[in-house]
């Protein structure tokens, strides 16, 4: 089969479409047909081997050598002890914990597949998976946004912020989106009531307070984002700099405490399982979903670039033929 390989950490040059050998299911794997696959700042991140923590598992060589996560396809053979799922099935999940998506084929435990839902095609549902927990997990779950809240998502112009605004919107919150200028007008048109350009302007110096931070790109230290949260309300740190990774989780429940606020890492609990919620919401057609570039597999490299450079407005899915 044909699959998107890398061995070194480093810029998109570094990959290269090969022929390898097609996985065959064992056990309890179910082998799967990709049709789309979407990126992911970790597809980025584990591909430059930065920041520190994407080389877990691999701190001189990376430990998966085909990247991408978030898959959708069918079933095309099961092992021997994999019963939930028939070939033809059609089935999306978050493989992040073993890679493999750039792909034609990939070969992964059944309890991560679900079901591809009703009404959604292949490159709606790759989509989803890890973009989605995050925004759902952050902005329900964890930030338990309530009506007339003021929230503000720190990176709200990539694929997480794309759910997490209109998440934020349904909860009947207040929305200030940050990012980058061209995307400015991508937060506005999901519904975010306010927009600053991180580029020109620091929302922690601009003296409002919010009731929700949700920080899906942290550079800052944690006393600037305390000075920029409402009495009682949340910081929650996504992703970002190691630098304000550690801060939060070292000094963030004291730093907090003062203004009884919260400051903690969100740990993001990945799969298929934790997304009902949001897969019914884009059902019913309250939440959309915004792909904003397709590539092929050969232009994985492209993609990649492309979302490493923060051009990407929403999603970027590979269609695999
Ligand atoms: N905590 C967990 O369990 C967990 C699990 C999975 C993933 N993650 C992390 O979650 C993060 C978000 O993922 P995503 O898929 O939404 O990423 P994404 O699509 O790349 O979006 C991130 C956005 O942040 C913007 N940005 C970059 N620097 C910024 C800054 N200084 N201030 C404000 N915005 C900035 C980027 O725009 P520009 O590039 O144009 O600047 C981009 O639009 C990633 O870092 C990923 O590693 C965490």
């Amino acid at each position: 089969m044909k699959a998107v390989v890398y061995a070194r950490y480093g810029p998109p040059e570094t990959l290269r479409l090969a022929d390898v050998q097609t996985p065959a299911p064992r056990g309890d794997e179910v082998l799967v047909k990709v049709h789309a696959v979407a990126l992911n700042a970790s597809d980025w991140e584990m591909l430059r081997g930065k920041p520190l923590y994407s080389r877990i598992g691999g701190p001189f060589r990376p430990r998966h050598h085909v990247l991408g996560s978030d898959i959708a396809g069918r079933v095309q053979a099961a092992g021997r002890t994999a019963t939930r799922f028939r070939p033809g099935e059609d089935v999306y999940a978050d493989i992040l914990s073993r890679m493999g998506g750039f792909a034609e084929y990939v070969s992964v435990p059944q309890s991560v597949l679900a079901p591809l839902p009703s009404g959604m095609t292949y490159e709606q549902a790759a989509a989803l998976p890890q973009a989605g927990a995050i925004a759902l997990q952050g902005i329900r779950d964890k930030g338990q946004v309530r009506p007339g809240q003021t929230v503000l998502i720190n990176g709200a112009g990539g694929g997480s912020g794309m759910y997490a605004i209109q998440l934020a919107k349904l909860a009947g919150a207040e929305v200030t989106g940050v990012d980058s200028t061209e995307k400015l007008e991508f937060m506005r048109s999901l519904g975010a009531d306010h927009v600053i350009d991180y580029t020109r302007e620091d929302f922690t110096r601009a003296g409002r307070a919010y009731d929700l931070i949700l920080d899906l790109a942290g550079h800052r230290p944690v006393r600037a984002y305390r000075a920029s949260l409402s009495p009682g309300g949340r910081y929650l740190y996504v992703g970002g700099s190691v630098a304000t990774l550690l801060q939060v989780l070292l000094l963030g429940p004291v730093t907090g405490r003062a203004k009884r606020s919260t400051m903690r890492v969100l740990a993001v609990r990945l799969g298929a399982q934790h997304l009902v919620p949001l897969v019914e919401l884009c059902q019913a057609g309250k939440i959309t979903t915004v792909i904003d570039r397709r590539y092929q597999l050969s232009e994985v490299p492209e993609a990649l670039r492309y979302l490493g450079e923060g051009h990407a407005k929403g999603k970027v899915v590979v269609i695999v033929e």
